[in-house]
């Protein structure tokens, strides 16, 4: 069975303190994983080396940056390089959230670039695609998510493209309470999974986690979730609550 993922998103939320308090609650949580479930918990930067220390191994769960820089030192303040986030035990990275690229510009080509050195450095990218809502409205939302998919993926070999996690995250259900239903999501999933096909192959198309984003709770992500090619969420609100998240990768098919 494809990797099922429950990620987490903190975006720019929570003290030390509550992170802390969080983190532990999930520990001590009742969730039993099965070998091919996986929790990723992206927060924010100046607290990945302490999750990674606090959950000391943990089986099945893994800490993610929600960024990175796409150089691999140097003079670039203030940012953060993928050599640095594998040192201190990240294993994966956020690329291409719609915030980062609503917000701070970010082009299809800085993604691929950003896509690259994350594997070049054994770090998992969450590479994240979708589309706003005229998009939707137009019904062309296949093409969009099409060009995001060929303009910072496919530079890359099977075997690289191999280690990436798809996240599928319309824009418009990002933190607006709405979802996309469980058709919606199905719709495009398969749609992102035949893209890779046609481009890498349907085995390697078959291996490829994808996940659904935008307003993710445990009141929709069993239905979400159960959907041939949902392999599992990025969550950012609701993974703020550990009762709630804990439901969410307890919905983990
Ligand atoms: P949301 O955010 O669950 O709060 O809609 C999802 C995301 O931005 O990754």
């Amino acid at each position: 069975m494809r990797t099922q993922i429950a990620a987490a998103n903190w975006k720019m939320n929570l003290t030390l303190p509550q992170a802390e308090a969080l983190l532990q609650q999930l520990i001590e949580a009742p969730i039993q994983l099965h070998e091919h479930q996986q929790v990723v918990l992206a927060v924010p930067a100046p607290y990945l080396h302490r999750m990674v220390q606090l959950l000391n191994g943990k089986p099945g769960f893994q800490v993610a940056a929600q960024n990175c820089y796409a150089q691999k030192s140097g003079a670039f303040t203030g940012e953060t390089s993928v050599e640095m986030l594998v040192s201190i035990g990240v294993t994966h990275v956020v690329i291409g959230h719609s915030e980062r690229r609503e917000y701070f510009l970010e082009s299809n080509q800085l993604l691929a670039q950003k896509v690259s050195i994350a594997l070049e450095y054994g770090l998992t990218p969450i590479f994240c695609c979708g589309e706003p809502l005229a998009i939707r409205e137009a019904n062309t939302q296949n093409e969009w998510v099409a060009k995001q998919l060929q303009e910072s993926l496919y530079h890359m070999s099977a075997d690289q493209l191999k280690k990436v996690v798809i996240a599928y995250e319309p824009i418009w259900a990002i933190g607006t309470g709405k979802t996309a239903s469980s058709e919606q999501a199905q719709d495009i999933h398969a749609f992102i999974r035949s893209q890779l096909s046609h481009q890498y192959g349907a085995s390697l198309a078959a291996e490829i986690p994808v996940l659904y984003g935008g307003s993710v709770k445990a009141s929709n992500a069993a239905e979400l979730f159960h959907q041939t090619d949902v392999d599992g969420g990025l969550v950012g609100g609701a993974s703020l609550q550990a009762v709630e998240f804990t439901a969410i990768i307890q919905a983990l098919k």
